[in-house]
């Protein structure tokens, strides 16, 4: 199995969603010490907006694309071959603003390309093409909001993983985060929890491989 870890918090080694990846890795890693783990922190080196020049790379033919338009079209490609390559992705989103963060958006906007990561079938019907992956989204925000109408997150993030093909994402929230040491305490506590019961080998999406 191979791991990719996208963290995408501007907070570095202060972020919570992080906490719960270096957990989770830390998890992967007591199962199976020789798992391949790939971690890239677009807080920390985050990727251009997807902007005009950057769509008019991916829509211009290869054979006339200026050096700036290859080093676009490059940038694009290397996210999606190792989105493609591994076989459980972890995302570690903050929630900033009721919502990911630009720097996590701007992600799914160069890895949404349409006849690599998904197409529209004969019939009008998108299909994903990230297909086959374990994914989970590791989620910290400051107050409560998780299975309410104020998880304005949640509900896009799976519709948006779902159109790409990871249609079977696990979601794990670390609440509370700003709501005093002993709630952010419990709220990070509880989270890893619930990472720790999927080690085993029954869990629906079991990190033990
Ligand atoms: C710019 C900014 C905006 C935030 N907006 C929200 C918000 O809308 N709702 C919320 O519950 N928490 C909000 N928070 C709190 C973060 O969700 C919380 O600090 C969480 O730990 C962020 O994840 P991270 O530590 O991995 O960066 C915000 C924090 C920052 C820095």
């Amino acid at each position: 199995m191979k791991t990719l870890v996208i963290l995408s918090s501007i907070l570095g080694d202060r972020s919570n969603s992080k906490q719960l990846a270096d957990h989770l890795i830390a998890r992967v890693k007591a199962a199976n010490p020789a798992a391949a783990v790939k971690v890239r922190d677009i807080g920390a080196q985050p990727i251009p907006y997807f902007d005009g020049n950057t769509a008019g790379a991916l829509f211009t033919s290869a054979d006339a694309r200026t050096v700036e338009q290859h080093c676009i079209v490059e940038m694009s490609d290397a996210l999606v071959a190792e989105l493609m390559e591994a076989d459980r992705i972890v995302f570690a989103v903050p929630i900033y603003n009721f919502n990911l963060p630009a720097q996590f958006k701007s992600y799914l906007d160069h890895v949404a390309r349409a006849g690599v990561t998904f197409r529209y079938t004969s019939e009008g019907v998108p299909e994903g093409l990230v297909k086959g992956k374990q994914v989970f989204v590791l989620t910290a925000r400051g107050g409560k909001a998780e299975g309410t109408p104020a998880d304005t997150l949640t509900p896009y993030l799976r519709q948006m993983l779902s159109f790409l093909g990871m249609d079977d994402a696990t979601f794990i929230a670390a609440e509370g985060m700003a709501m005093g040491e002993v709630a952010a305490l419990e709220g990070i506590a509880q989270a890893k929890q619930r990472i720790d019961a999927l080690v085993s080998d029954a869990a629906p999406a079991s990190l033990a491989a």
